[in-house]
């Protein structure tokens, strides 16, 4: 997660009592980072074993030639020899387990990543589930058309984001403009630091994301270098941990020190520096009003804060949500669909009391257990483990219920959508990899064949976002909250009194007026009982950068007792964002598997989609072409069409055995065969068991376990079984 500095003055912390916490530096000594990983304890043994085998095999071979070069006889040769060969098979079998650590093995174990990767993504690519944009041009890096199925799965997503998110929680959806003017930007930090370091090929200019260059020289050093040391890889796993929060500096360093040139050309690479990521535009033909293409889909709701606060009745907490394209020049997209220019964000913005983050529902979730990596266990080179959600939240490991609430609920929706839970796992960001203003902040990993990958950021942003637009917009974003009974407080009252202050600071009078009025209560306590005793005192101005000199004709400090009727406030924020595609694509690995065709001579490929993605529920097949079928096909087709079951009617002469399997292709979870007047088969695609129904019941029953009101395990105990004459099954 990008997460932008604050930008706010000192004057504003103080003024809103903004606890800063700063992001911490990682510190280096002669750029060796500090030891806060551990490796995994069997690739460190295996990488030790490897190193004495090593070792072994160069003295085994030494000694081979030093018996030949001393003509010693033929058994004694042939004796080290085979201890020679004996020590390589050792190797090799070492290297081979070490290979299968580093490597993680293939997305369905026989096939290694990359090309498990590569048949996935040619399979995608052949049925249009997405394409490169623009193709007959030859496309453009980082940009991607979803085809119809791929359209169909996506909007199937989204169906059931709004479904389990916005009228779960009775959020108020919103839709604002790709285009935003420069000043939003500008007061979300946006502007000055939604960056990216790059560097660039010092001979063709070529641009490239430094921190990934760094990234892919440590995995491959790691993946294919197994003679290098445990300490070596240690320190290599290390770099990999802290990638996110390296400076500039601490990153061109590393470049140097590990001798990294341009992948393509070898050259020498420039220095890194910031690469601002939005797409500058300008809003009408003057040019005078410069704007940018949105990154994120937030911003939209902290500016309609004020209205959707009166719209709730002026209650907290509520959410906010909004589904829209979001725009990052990204430096150098690689990764296929999960690192692209323009995607779909859904963004979800629950504004809370910051005294009161408890949540309703929480004990609807506190029971799921599935992996989480709690910042502690990823410092001291631990694993995700499984933790009972309830129990993070007690212990304090998530900072509070609400956040908690949010990461159970976007769990329950991953894995609902066919993420498997066993590779999803919630990391929790290190200390120095949070925005001093966030609370706490959870990614959803997802790992797939490019390894693990964040696809929701789930943030207790705190009330940064709505205190930075109060402050650029001047139009206070903040709730109330009205009392019961009037509450009398004693408030701290600073009155500069400017006529005093301007004969005596001219032209800095303001900076003096502000500076007093942002002084904290012990501060000004002091002030006031120094101007008694002495009649004046020092007074430090952060704005000027000197010591004035305040005397007791320039300010009246007091205590006054106030009746209050309400509070007010600047709500917390916990903002949950999704990124589409990039859970589209792991779904489409984590759903993808190869089975062999009857006759054994091909592989076959299936989506095993669960029926609310699948692109298109259901087909429908005449078993042989002839008329009558056709019509029965037809008769069904409406029903489904009525029912709004989406599907396809094939009657291609092809066997029914090849368009099962360009079905299975489709991910298409039920086929319907005509093979009578009256009744018909409807054919599951992950066990290819068939049943037998009436004309009149096949819609329904497709309809009712699309749906979810019937498991196909009902069904299946239900009507009778069919088996297959195909050439499949
Ligand atoms: P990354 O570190 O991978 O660049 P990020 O931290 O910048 O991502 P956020 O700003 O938190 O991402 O954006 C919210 C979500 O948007 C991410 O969890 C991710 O799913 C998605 N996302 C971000 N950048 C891209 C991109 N270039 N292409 C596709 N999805 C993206
Ligand atoms: N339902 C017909 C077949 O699969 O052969």
């Amino acid at each position: 997660m990008r997460l932008l500095s604050s930008l706010l003055s000192s004057s504003t912390l103080l003024a809103h009592n903004f606890t800063s916490r700063l992001r911490i530096p990682i510190s280096f000594q002669s750029h060796n980072f500090p030891r806060l990983f551990s490796m995994d304890s069997s690739e460190a043994s295996l990488r030790n074993a490897l190193s004495q085998k090593l070792s072994a095999v160069e003295a085994q071979g030494n000694a081979v030639r030093a018996l030949k070069a001393a003509g010693a006889a033929k058994p004694e040769i042939d004796a080290a020899i085979e201890a020679l060969n004996g020590l390589k098979i050792e190797k090799a079998s070492i290297e081979k387990q070490l290979q299968a650590v580093v490597s993680g093995g293939g997305g369905d174990g026989s096939l290694n990543r990359e090309s498990f990767r590569q048949t996935v993504s040619n399979t995608l690519e052949r049925r249009l589930f997405y394409i490169p944009s623009f193709k007959i041009y030859r496309g453009v890096a980082g940009l991607y058309d979803y085809g119809p199925p791929g359209c169909a799965v996506k909007s199937n997503v989204l169906a059931f984001w709004r479904q389990h998110f916005v009228l779960e929680e009775n959020m108020l959806e919103v839709d604002c403009p790709c285009v935003t003017p420069e000043v939003v930007l500008k007061a979300s930090g946006h502007v000055d630091k939604f960056t990216d370091l790059m560097v660039k090929d010092e001979k063709t200019g070529t641009c490239y994301r430094a921190d990934h260059l760094l990234k892919d020289f440590c995995n491959e050093k790691l993946q294919k270098d197994l003679s290098i040391s445990s300490e070596k890889a240690a320190e290599l796993k290390q770099i990999l941990a802290v990638l996110d929060d390296l400076s500039a500096d601490q990153l061109g360093a590393k470049i140097k020190e590990y001798g990294i040139t341009a992948p393509d050309t070898k050259n020498p690479l420039s220095d890194p520096y910031p690469f601002n990521l939005m797409f500058q535009t300008s809003i009408g033909p003057s040019g005078l009003l410069p704007g940018y293409m949105r990154p994120e889909t937030a911003q939209g709701i902290f500016v309609n804060f004020k209205d959707l606060y009166y719209y709730n009745g002026n209650k907290l907490p509520f959410a906010a949500a909004q589904i829209g394209q979001a725009f990052r020049n990204e430096i150098s997209p690689r990764q296929g669909l999960l690192r692209v220019r323009e995607f779909t964000l859904a963004e979800i913005e629950h504004f809370v009391d910051p005294e009161d983050k408890a949540h309703p529902k929480f004990a609807d979730v506190a029971n799921l257990e599935f992996l989480m990596f709690p910042r502690e266990e990823q410092m001291s080179g631990k694993s995700a483990r499984k933790i009972p959600l309830g129990e993070a939240v007690s212990k304090g490991t998530v900072n509070n219920e609400t956040l908690g609430y949010f990461i159970g609920r976007v769990y329950l929706f991953l894995t609902r959508l066919g993420i498997d839970k066993d590779r999803l796992r919630f990391r929790q960001h290190l200390a120095n990899e949070m925005a001093h203003y966030a609370a706490d902040c959870w990614d959803a990993e997802i790992e797939c064949s490019y390894g693990w990958i964040e696809c929701v950021g789930i943030a207790d942003r705190s009330a940064y976002d709505l205190h930075a637009h109060t402050e650029k917009s001047g139009v206070p974003l903040v709730a109330h909250e009205k009392f019961a009974e009037p509450r009398e407080v004693e408030k701290l009252v600073i009155a500069p009194v400017k006529k005093e202050l301007g004969l005596a600071f001219k032209g800095c009078q303001k900076n003096v007026v502000e500076a007093l009025e942002a002084m904290k209560e012990k501060e000004a306590l002091e002030m006031k009982a120094a101007l008694e005793s002495d009649g004046e005192v020092e007074f430090y101005v952060c704005t000027l950068g000197k010591n004035v000199l305040i005397k007791k004709s320039m300010v009246a400090i007091s205590k006054e007792k106030k009746k209050e009727h309400q509070r007010v406030f600047t709500p917390s924020v916990i903002e949950p964002s999704f990124g589409i595609g990039r859970i589209i694509y792991c779904l489409f690995e984590h759903s993808y598997y190869m089975r062999p065709s009857k006759a054994g001579d091909e592989q076959l490929n299936v989506f095993r989609f669960p029926p609310l993605v699948a692109p298109i529920k259901c087909t429908v097949f005449p078993l042989v072409q002839n008329q009558q079928y056709e019509e029965v096909a037809k008769v069904i087709s409406k029903s489904l069409t009525f029912s709004g079951i989406s599907h396809k009617i094939d009657i291609t002469g092809t066997s029914i055995g090849k368009r099962y399997a360009r079905t299975d292709e489709l991910g298409v979870p039920f086929a319907i065969t005509v093979d009578s007047a009256s009744s018909v088969t409807i054919r599951e695609r992950d066990s290819k068991d068939q049943i037998r129904v009436s004309v009149e019941e096949a819609a329904t029953v497709v309809k009712d376990v699309t749906d979810g009101l019937r498991t196909w395990e009902d069904v299946w105990s239900t009507f009778p079984h069919h088996t297959s004459a195909s050439a499949e099954d």
